[in-house]
């Protein structure tokens, strides 16, 4: 693998940027130049020359920015492997825009920036088992892997994906005792259950629950950051964690939430 190409650096894109940066060669763009300056990382022009440059890209946009990305890199990504981020954007969609292209759909959270991410993977139909093998070590980087069917992942995102800032919004107002004993004691059980009532195995839903939950208290121990402001780093505008918020706003209910983030998921879903 020579040169990883990182589209879109905003919450997600810059915690895969600078985490890939430490082992590969990264190069990104962002629309908005301001991000991406004096960041310490390679910037390439625009969409379709990082795409022209990359070997491998990986599309970390807003669900409603794809259109546009696809349509600038549908030349330049022909031949290499596209990992898509994005909640509810399906492989499907990305192949009948882009073409026969190799697609890799990842789901992670915002612990990946400091290697303790929750990252589930799912293949296209051209996408080989090597494909998401290769993929699974990259993001093996950032955190656990897990590959789960397709059909699962819009729940992983209300799960995994959308879980931090769940539990940073219910722990905004805690003492580090007081939310280190919630953290164990009643958001990971709840987020199992929530993640079994959504269609996991027992065993799957314990993983993903202990995964988020221990790696969404070791970013706020490590990140120097309060628990409100990795909330809203988790929350992007219109996704699924800020339904879900909305919900725990309401009820206070996590299970409500992460059915509400699951909804906002399928409503965002770009399945053909
Ligand atoms: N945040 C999370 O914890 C999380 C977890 C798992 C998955 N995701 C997924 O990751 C994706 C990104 O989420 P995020 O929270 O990182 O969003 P974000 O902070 O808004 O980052 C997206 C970035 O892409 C830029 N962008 C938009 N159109 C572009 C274009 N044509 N070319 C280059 N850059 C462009 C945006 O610029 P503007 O702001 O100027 O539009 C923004 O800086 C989403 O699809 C989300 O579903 C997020």
């Amino acid at each position: 693998m020579n040169t990883i190409g990182v589209i879109g650096y905003g919450n997600m894109g810059s915690a895969i940027s600078q985490r890939l940066k430490l082992k590969y060669k990264v190069l990104v763009f962002d629309k908005d130049g301001l991000k991406t300056k004096n960041k310490g990382i390679d910037i390439a022009g625009n969409c379709a020359d990082l795409a022209r440059q990359a070997d491998l890209l990986v599309l970390a946009i807003k669900p409603q920015d794809f259109d546009s990305v696809l349509a600038e890199i549908k030349k330049q990504a022909v031949g290499k492997l596209v990992i898509s981020i994005a909640a509810g954007i399906s492989t499907a969609y990305i192949e009948n825009k882009l073409g026969k292209v190799r697609v890799v759909r990842a789901m992670p959270n915002l612990p990946a920036k400091i290697g303790q991410g929750m990252i589930c993977l799912c293949k296209g139909k051209f996408a080989s088992d090597s494909d998401l093998d290769f993929a699974r070590n990259l993001f093996g980087n950032l955190g656990k892997t897990m590959q789960i069917e397709e059909e699962m992942m819009n729940a992983v995102t209300a799960i995994s994906g959308s879980g931090p800032g769940f539990f940073y919004y219910l722990i905004q107002n805690q003492q580090e005792d007081e939310w280190q004993k919630y953290a164990q004691q009643v958001f990971m059980p709840q987020l199992s259950a929530s993640a079994e009532k959504l269609g996991f195995s027992h065993e799957q839903a314990l993983l993903l629950a202990k995964a988020t939950t221990v790696g969404s208290v070791a970013l706020l121990k490590q990140a120097g950051l309060s628990a409100n402001e990795l909330c809203r780093q988790v929350a992007s505008q219109g996704g699924t964690t800020e339904a879900g918020l909305k919900k725990i706003n309401d009820i206070m209910s996590l299970p409500d939430a992460t059915a509400a983030a699951l909804k906002r998921a399928e409503e965002l879903s770009k399945k053909e």
